[in-house]
């Protein structure tokens, strides 16, 4: 039988507000999203409360950078995506570029967080590292979109 799920992977980018706060960096992203080949499957503006940024972040509490990360990812409007093609989570998080901005900028100038990060705090955009948190994080942001319902729904008409 046809599965969607053979050919395309999902999975979640977010345009942090550093980013979003610039109409001209959002637009670029935005297109640079289509560009790659990426099917916007859901998209959505959002703010956050300090404690769902807590929540996404949870992993990271203890490290010396989370009260930072979290006030900045509840600091003002974030832009989430679906986003689906082949290899996707990969594919995102090497647009994405390295975490560090200094690595970013120096080693690659040309990834979204080398051309636009300010900070390792304040670095544009987020992915997804796995599938499986892929998965969870697509669920946090988009509690209502049923990943197996998209990917199946319209099998029949392939049969
Ligand atoms: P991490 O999951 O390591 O990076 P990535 O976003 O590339 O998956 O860290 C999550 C976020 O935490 C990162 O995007 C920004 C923030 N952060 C800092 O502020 N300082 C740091 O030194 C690190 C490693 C991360
Ligand atoms: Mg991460």
């Amino acid at each position: 039988a046809f599965r969607l799920s053979k050919v395309l992977q999902l999975t979640l980018a977010v345009i942090k507000p550093d980013a979003v706060a610039h109409p001209l960096i959002l637009e670029a992203l935005h297109e640079k999203i289509l560009e790659n080949n990426f099917i916007i499957v859901r998209r959505k503006d959002l703010v956050w409360k300090k404690e769902q940024s807590e929540t996404f972040y949870a992993e990271h509490s203890g490290r010396f950078f989370y009260q930072r990360l979290v006030e900045f990812m509840s600091s003002g409007p974030m832009r989430a995506y679906v986003l689906a093609r082949d290899d996707a989570i990969h594919h995102w998080r090497e647009m994405m570029g390295p975490t560090k901005v200094f690595r970013a900028r120096h080693t690659s100038p040309d990834t979204i967080r080398g051309q636009f990060g300010l900070t390792d705090t304040r670095n544009t955009t987020h992915g997804s590292d796995s599938v499986e948190s892929a998965h969870k994080e697509i669920k946090f942001f988009f509690p209502d979109f049923c990943i197996d319902r998209w990917m199946n729904e319209d099998e029949p008409s392939f049969r």
